[in-house]
């Protein structure tokens, strides 16, 4: 396995029928610390990439998953929270409950949740939660099992405008508090550029285009960045 970076895969391919490749031939090296947001049109494969990755798809186990951290936290576009447990039962799910395990387990709890905003929320219903808060008790039981990996697949995209700027904020501090290694996907091309180091988009199979969002690569301005993306999203861009 390599070691040089978080995250390595090498010529990755999935096909469900046997016929037409959904992934073929996927190259993408994430180095530690670095925000990689993945743009596609849809059903250009950006959840089975994100599902192979995580290690949610048997099919591909070992093939082209070169390198791949130990802790990856997943997060999804629900919250996926179980609705019989207490917010503080999810985030906690699956670590240890008991002992001096289980009191570490209740302190980094309670310290994920201040962090996302929900402090005092513990003992509530994930029902009771609004749709923005469930995803930020979601991001807290990503960040309780402090993943040098966080993946992301449209975390944001079930949230209005104005919910999904703070979860911006949000997620950014987060972020530079924790140094994950990010892979977002989005279907937002301006997120992608607020948030990420570097957007990729998965066309036909393999990801087409790799920029970084610094402009230091000759991309330019946000604007020719952002054109550029759309473009190859097979979109017109209005400013
Ligand atoms: N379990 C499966 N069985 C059969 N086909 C599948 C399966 N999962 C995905 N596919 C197919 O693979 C293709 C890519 O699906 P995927 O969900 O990865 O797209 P996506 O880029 O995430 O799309 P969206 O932006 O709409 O979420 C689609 O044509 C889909 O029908
Ligand atoms: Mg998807």
């Amino acid at each position: 396995m390599a070691t040089n970076h978080q995250l390595s895969v090498r010529d990755l391919h999935r096909s469900f029928d046997g016929t037409r490749d959904v992934l073929a031939g996927v190259d993408l090296d994430i180095a530690p610390g670095e925000f990689v947001a993945l743009l596609g049109r849809s059903g250009s494969g950006k959840s089975t990439l994100l599902r192979a990755l995580a290690g949610l798809d048997a099919d591909v186990a070992g093939h082209g998953v070169v390198a791949v951290p130990e802790r990856v936290s997943v997060v999804f576009q629900d919250s996926r929270l179980v609705p019989w447990l207490r917010i503080a039962d999810n985030v906690s799910l699956g670590l240890p409950s008991t002992g001096a395990a289980g009191r570490a387990t209740e302190k980094a709890v309670a310290d994920a949740l201040e962090e996302v905003g929900l402090a005092g929320r513990e003992r509530a219903w994930p029902v009771e939660l609004s749709g923005g808060e469930q995803q930020r008790a979601a991001l807290a039981r990503a960040l309780v099992r402090q993943p040098e990996l966080l993946l992301a697949d449209e975390p944001f995209g079930a949230l209005d405008a104005l919910t999904k700027i703070r979860m911006h904020g949000l997620l950014r501090d987060l972020v530079a508090r924790h140094r994950p290694s990010v892979l977002m996907i989005t279907h937002d091309v301006d997120e992608a550029i607020a948030l990420a180091d570097r957007v990729v988009v998965l066309t036909d199979g393999w990801l087409s285009l790799d920029l970084r969002t610094d402009s230091t690569d000759g991309a330019g301005a946000d604007g020719d960045l952002r054109e550029r993306l759309l473009g190859e999203l097979g979109v017109v861009a209005h400013s």
